[in-house]
This record gives C-alpha cells, structure tokens and sequence, in this order.
C-alpha cells in the first residue's frame, strides 16, 4: 500500500450511507437507470407535467433525451419550488450572499426577493421582446444581477449564453455571431482588485467586429453602482440600442409566470475550445442539467439546512453555472457569489470570508490553492476556518503537495476534500469521492458519481483494458459508457461536430479528451488533456485558438503552441512563432505578438514564453510536430521519439538551445 492509500480514511459526515451501499446503489443507477433517474427526478423536482418517459436515444446518433414529456421550469424550481415548499420559513432564507470586490461590499438578498428580482428582470426581457427560445448573450462582472439575469431567462424560457467577462472584444463577438444573438446584457464596468474594467467599451467594440452590428438589436446595460436615481446621467455614452437596465427592472411586475418548458428545451449554451479554431457552444436542456446540478451539489458536497455553501468560481464557465447558481439555488440551499479575486486586497481573503461569513462549503481549483500555499500558514492559520466542512477541487489535476496543505492547512485534517472531475460537456461532477462515503486519496476524484459509467480504454484499440500494467494500474482513455441526465445534447448548429469529438472516436462511448490511470481499488487519477487543448489555471484553451491569434499578426507566418508545466497555473502557454521575411524579433515585436492574443481571446490567455524560430519541426508532408515541441518544453529532450520523419530535423538542436536560454 502506498503512503497515499494510509492517509484514506472515512470521515465523520452527517451522510448515512456507508461505501458498500454507495457501490450498490451505484451499479443499480448502472443496470437500471430509469428507475433510478425516474425515481430521482420525481423527488428532486417540481414538474408542471409528469415526463411520460425517462430516457432515449443513443450515444451513436447523438440524440439522447431525458423524461420526455416532462413539462417544468428551472427558475420556478429554483426559487417559487423553495418558498412554496415552507413558505414560514424559506421566504425570509438567505438566498444569496455576495461579497463584491472590496470585502465591506456585502449583498444578501432572501429567496423572497431574489424571486422578485428575477421576475422582474424576466417581465423587462418580455418588454424588450426576448421570446421562449431566443438566444440572449450575457457578459457581466459576477454581481448577484449576474445570476439573477441567469435565472430570468430561464423564468421565459430564453436561453442564456453567457460569455466570461475576460474575454476580449473579438472573442465576444465571435460568440454573438455563432449565436446569432439579438439581445445582449452588460453593465458599465466590472470590478476585479480594485481595478474597474470597462465593460461597456469592450461590447461597443465587439459590436463593430464580424456581423455583430447588424445581428445585436438590444444592449441591457447593468450600472455596477446605480444609485436607484433613474433620472441621473449614466455613467456611459449611450447609444440608440441601449437600454438603462436598472431602471427598466425597476418599473415592472415582481411577478412573472414561468413559461412550461419541455424537459428537452434548450436551457443555455456555453462556449468551450476545442481542438479547432473555433470554439464551441455546447448546449444544455432543461430536465436533465437540473436534476444532475441539483443532485451533485447536494451529494457531493454533502449539503444540508443552514450550509452557506462557496464556489468561487466565475459564472462565465461551467463551475459558475452549475455550482453558483443552479445547484445550490435548486437546493434551496445560501450561495455564496464573489466577485474578486484570492489575493485582494492580501491573500488571506478567501480565508477572512470563511471567517466571517461562516461558509461551510469552499470550492475552488487548485491554481488557487497552489498560489495561495506559496504564502505560506500564516494566512489560513489567522482566521477560525472552523465552519468549514467541505473543500472542493476542479479544473485541473490536483497535486498531493497542494492537496495536502488543503488539508491539512485550511481543512484543519477535518475537513472532506472532494476533488470532483467533470468538463462543460457533462454539466456536473462525473467522478468525484462523497463525504463521509469515499475513502479519500490525493490526486484522485476517485469513484463515479451515480448513473456515470465510467471506462478507460485503449487508445489503440477502443476497447476497455483489461489487463492491467506493471504497477497494477489501467492506464488509457477517459471514457463513459452510458447517458446521464447532465450531458451537452449537441454543439450550437453543428451536430456533426459534436458526434465527431465526442461519439465517433471510440464508438459506443462519450469521449471525454483525457487520459486516465485507473488504480487498483478502481480509483480514477486524471493525467491531463491527450488532444490540443491546455489547461492553464483550470481554464481550458485551444491550442488552434491562441495560434489563429498569433498569426491574426503581420509578423506572424506560422505559430505552434503547446503547454509547459507551471508550478502555479498548472500548464503555461508556450508559442513557437516562425516571423514573416522582414520582420526580426524585437521586445516590441513580442510585446506586440502577447497583445495580439489578448485582443483576439483575452488576457487571461497570454503565452508565458514566446520563442521566435527560423522554422518548426514538420513532417515532410508539412505537419507540424508538437509532440516534439512539448517534449522540449517540458525538458524531456532525451525521449524525443523518431525524429527522423522531420523534414529538417536539425531545427530540433536550434529549439533545444533557444528554450533553454529563455527558460
Ligand atoms: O481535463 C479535465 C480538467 O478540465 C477539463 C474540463 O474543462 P472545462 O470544460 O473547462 O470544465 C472545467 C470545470 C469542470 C477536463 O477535461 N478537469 C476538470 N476537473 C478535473 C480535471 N482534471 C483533473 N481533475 C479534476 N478534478
């Protein structure tokens, strides 16, 4: 047994059931899965009509469905579901409490009015002739009108796409174009470490870029510091589309009916990269992404009465959507909404909100944890971290180093660390250890979640490996076996797409794009991405799509970019740049080439190293091998493979020695 295996153990936790019976109810939601969801779904949600039949379709077809029939609506569960349920008690409970960017920004807002506030909100989209299934982008800084809006969509059965509020201009309207999207929603700025970003400027450019100017007929424009005056100036140019938000909000009905929606309505889409250029918008409905939110949250979390539960999340990603809003609000549980970041204004932060806020749950990824670790103690030890009984991980491995001090240094050695491993695609957690039920290792998301049949498989081969290696482990690709409830229905006007990532490269399973190692006791370790995409700070990005915005560049011929390793974000973006004749490589001209890659997606994915080449290493028939390239990054130089394809494999030695000076 390795010392990992030691440091399992069963803790204490309000949950009743024990491993084994995990285990079996588990391979009951396997063999028998509608009576399992069937019954799960009843008891989870409010349905204005009884779905006539639990699931369909096929993994082969991409056309899986969940409780057909089934007419609800995903506002109406989240919020109406919760004060109808109590109405003594729930009506006056914390729904939401919001920490803004300065630590005495605090909002609580009750169910009663959260409910109002998005009735309202839903009565303006109304006015503003947002109709059932129309596609509404939504790029704001996380302030509870954020979540708020969210939830009003889905109140009139819209469909939100919301777009993460650092992406650039470009990447905004390239998302607005896919989508066609007539109505937009905004605020003025945004407000991130004491620094204001100018939220509205950006969305002015984006709409000058692609067809955005003619397909945007409405911009909603949030004030992140409304005063309540209606009659005051705003505080940006408005042009003839926009719309004061708040004002607008503030004269309708608290009341707006929810609109029934078919269990398999769209409920959002979520633009993710891919392995191509072009990101993609993965679609949820609405049954199944709700009963899987609600699910996880309260099972993986272990989630009860009276929990103040935190992810710390952006709801610009998937984290956001399923465990910000949905999940907890489905739960009727308090979430907790943050706006800034874990070292404003120092790095005890996150640790002076547990104190303060009393938060229960803490759910964060583990860039975080690991910038956080480098300050060392002191910081979690200032604070009584004591409320704490959950810490969660996602986005990215989890390292035992990092896990540890989760652990042990904010946990206390008393705390569960879930380290739950899903993607946009899945909607919610597929593999993630139970509090209280599943021994815990570092570095491992340990078992699947109920209903999520998981498999590792040769990449080779397709099929399931059934011999393990040297170390008694299984060593391959990530992949599910079966429809869950919370799984993407397709990718926004491009199904072919969505069948060829996920469906056709090993027939009969979900690819999930990972590799795994699967070790004796059946316990999942995720080893990383194997197409191109990176994982820097737990945010996913296409290889293909910081390339496009290199050469998007004059200077630029050709670019490759690949990960390196990086103590803090995980994986760093490394881009291999060939100039065009004319150009030499100056600090301008790379300052230049990094401000190229915010413009076109955003800052956040800025390459950490950029290393001009005369030429990169490419097959003779013009392939480039990043293979090689990541070789070199990560200094593994002397397993190179044969390089001998290459057309000029001298190029390699050039690489070799340029990366290591610069690194
Ligand atoms: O590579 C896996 C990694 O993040 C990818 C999904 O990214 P995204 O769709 O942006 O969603 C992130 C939040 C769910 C996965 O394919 N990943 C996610 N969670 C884990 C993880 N890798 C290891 N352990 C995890 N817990």
């Amino acid at each position: 047994m390795s010392t990992d295996h030691q440091l399992a153990k069963i803790f204490p936790s309000k949950s009743n059931i024990t491993l084994d019976q995990y285990k079996e109810l588990h391979k009951q939601s396997i063999e028998d899965p509608d009576t399992f969801w069937s019954k799960a779904a009843k008891e989870y949600l409010d349905w204005f009509r009884p779905f006539d039949k639990v699931s369909d379709g096929s993994f082969e077809h991409g056309d899986v469905r969940w409780f057909q029939g089934g007419k609800l609506n995903v506002s109406y569960n989240a919020l109406d579901r919760q004060i109808g349920k109590n109405p003594n008690k729930r009506s006056n409970d914390i729904a939401l409490v919001w920490e803004g960017d300065e630590p005495d920004d605090i909002r609580k807002l009750t169910y009663e009015e959260v409910l109002r506030k998005v009735c309202q909100i839903a009565n303006a989209l109304l006015r503003m002739g947002v109709r059932k299934g129309d596609i509404v982008t939504v790029y704001m800084p996380m302030i509870p009108e954020l979540a708020m809006t969210m939830l009003a969509c889905t109140r009139i059965g819209a469909v939100h796409s919301v777009v993460f509020a650092g992406f650039s201009a470009e990447a905004l309207a390239q998302r607005i174009s896919a989508a066609q999207s007539q109505v937009l929603i905004t605020a003025d700025v945004g407000c991130r470490g004491g620094k204001q970003i100018p939220l509205k400027d950006i969305v002015n450019d984006s709409l000058t870029k692609m067809d955005c100017d003619s397909i945007v007929k409405h911009v909603l424009v949030w004030e992140r510091f409304y005063t309540g005056d209606a009659e005051s100036t705003p505080p940006y140019e408005m042009s003839a589309r926009d719309v004061r938000m708040d004002p607008l909000v503030a004269v309708q009905r608290p009341y707006c009916p929810p609109e029934h929606m078919d269990a398999e309505d769209n409920l959002f889409i979520l633009y993710t990269s891919g392995s191509t250029g072009k990101p993609k918008g993965l679609l949820h409905t609405t049954g199944g992404y709700a009963l899987y939110a609600k699910m996880t949250t309260q099972i993986s979390f272990d989630l009860h009465p009276g929990d103040l539960f935190a992810c710390v999340a952006d709801c610009g990603w998937i984290t956001g959507h399923t465990y910000v809003v949905y999940g907890p609000l489905l739960n009727g549980s308090t979430t907790f909404m943050f706006e800034s970041t874990p070292v404003y204004p120092d790095e005890g932060r996150y640790w002076d909100m547990v104190q303060r806020h009393k938060i229960t749950q803490f759910y964060t990824a583990p860039t975080a944890i690991r910038l956080l670790m480098r300050y060392g103690d002191e910081a979690p030890k200032k604070y009584d971290l004591s409320s704490l009984k959950v810490l969660g991980t996602v986005g990215e491995p989890i390292n035992p180093e990092a896990w540890r001090w989760y652990y042990e240094v904010v946990g206390n050695s008393n705390c569960t660390v879930v380290d739950t491993y899903w993607q946009t695609e899945t909607g919610g957690h597929v593999i993630t250890n139970l509090p209280g039920v599943t021994p815990m290792k570092p570095g491992s998301c340990t078992l699947p979640f109920y209903g999520v049949n998981a498999a590792v498989l040769d990449p080779q081969s397709g099929k399931e490996l059934t011999e393990p290696d040297e170390h008694g482990h299984y060593e391959g690709v990530m992949a599910l076996k079966q429809p869950w409830p919370g799984m993407a229905r397709t990718c926004l006007g491009d199904h072919e797409r969505y069948l060829n990532v996920y469906f056709r490269p090993y027939p009969g399973y979900y690819f999930t794009g990972d590799t795994v190692s699967r070790d004796e006791d059946g316990f999942h370790f995720i080893i990383g991405r194997m197409d191109d995409v990176i994982n820097v700070s737990g945010h996913r990005i296409g290889t293909a799509e910081v390339e496009s915005a290199l050469v998007a560049h004059p200077a630029v011929a050709q670019a490759a970019v690949v990960g390196q390793p990086h103590d803090i974000k995980g994986q760093a973006i490394c881009a291999f740049v060939m100039l065009t004749v004319g150009y030499e490589e100056t600090p301008e001209l790379l300052k230049e080439l990094r401000g190229s890659v915010r413009t076109e997606i955003g800052a956040f994915c800025t390459p950490d190293l950029i290393v001009v080449t005369p030429s990169l290493p490419m097959t003779r028939s013009g392939k480039i091998m990043r293979r090689i390239l990541r070789k070199i990054v990560c200094g593994e130089t002397d397993s190179l493979g044969d390089t001998s394809t290459l057309a000029d494999p001298s190029i390699v030695d050039v690489l070799i020695t340029k990366v290591g000076e610069l690194t």
